[in-house]
């Protein structure tokens, strides 16, 4: 394989001559957010993902993560040519939400306002009244709460309880789960907090509910680096996937991070705090899709404008 720097001049200037900007989410390999930064691109969570794809005026936006955010990236702008390292690269709580299945849900649920995680598919975002990601959920939920709506949300559980714990309202819920914060343990995270008991606890809110009560703070990717940054516990327990540690450390640097227990030792775990499809992502296919052009994401015109309405509310809400 070329080496390392080779591959990254080779980006870099075909990223100039195509008029094309990296945006990678926190989750993808230290190379890629490296990448990102050093060419003008940005890393974030998903909601800021989205909205600076919208806002930046290059031809082409080069999506390092998950389909979903390639697929918002296209809703958002259709004239702009949208391409990812890769196309397999899934997210399980899109997966457990084919719209064959949620449409019909919905169908039955006609006094319901749909609210959906942005971990989904185009389809399922045209059927939703709003978009949301894990930094707005709780926001737009109380909002709706406070204006009497009765809410049907989707997919992923424990984000669901959560927020229902919080606001209260009345949320009849799909119960998909991500496989990467799904297997944090409370019981070895007990034993690690009793280990240090200074620490703080940051948790992502696709985390179980008993992992969740543990937090000092819960919130999206750019939240928990905030808090990271601002809380004054001088080490931390993160409960999320461990991509995140590079910008965590560069957003704090004296302190000390450390990775929140998965399943116990031994046991043959395929997504230990690490999620396999953000790890699809690398230089070599992004040099690849460059090179080639292929990879591109596209969204039938009719799904798009549908699934526009919904995700631009999310755009809307966070402003
Ligand atoms: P964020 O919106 O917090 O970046 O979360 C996206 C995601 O897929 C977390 O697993
Ligand atoms: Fe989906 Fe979980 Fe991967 Fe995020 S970490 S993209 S929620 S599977």
């Amino acid at each position: 394989p070329e080496q390392k720097a080779v591959v990254k001049d080779k980006i870099k200037r075909l990223l100039k001559e195509q008029d094309a900007v990296l945006v990678a989410h926190y989750y993808v390999e230290r190379d890629l957010q490296e990448l990102a930064e050093e060419t003008g691109g940005y890393v974030s969570d998903s909601l800021d993902m989205a909205k600076f794809g919208n806002e930046h005026p290059a031809k082409t936006l080069i999506v390092a993560g998950v389909r979903f955010m390639g697929e918002t990236a296209k809703i958002l702008n259709p004239e702009k040519r949208v391409l990812m390292p890769t196309l397999e690269a899934e997210c399980s709580l899109d997966l457990e939400c084919p719209a064959d299945q949620f449409i019909p849900f919905c169908d039955e649920n006609p006094d319901r306002t749909v609210v959906v995680y942005s971990n989904t598919s185009a389809e399922v975002k045209a059927r939703a009244d709003y978009v949301v990601t894990s930094s707005i959920a709780v926001d737009l939920v109380t909002w709706l709460h406070q204006q009497g709506k009765k809410i049907l949300w989707a997919p992923d559980k424990h984000l669901g309880n959560y927020i229902q714990r919080l606001t209260g309202a009345d949320m009849l819920r799909w119960q998909a789960a991500c496989v990467v914060h799904d297997e944090f343990k409370s019981r070895a995270l007990g034993d690690l907090i009793e280990k240090y008991p200074d620490a703080g606890i940051l948790v992502h809110p696709e985390s179980p509910e008993e992992i969740i009560k543990l937090a000092d703070a819960v919130g999206s990717t750019s939240q928990l680096i905030k808090a990271a940054q601002t809380l004054p516990q001088q080490r931390f327990i993160v409960a999320t996937d461990n991509g995140i540690f590079y910008k965590m450390q560069q957003a704090a640097p004296g302190k000390v991070f450390i990775a929140a227990p998965t399943m116990g030792e031994g046991a043959t775990c395929t997504s230990c705090a690490h999620c396999p499809w953000m790890a699809m992502n690398g230089l070599h296919n992004l040099l690849k899709v460059l090179e080639s052009g292929g990879n591109e994401i596209f969204v039938e015109e009719s799904i798009r404008v549908q699934a526009l309405r919904s995700t631009q509310r999310m755009l809307d809400f966070a402003k």
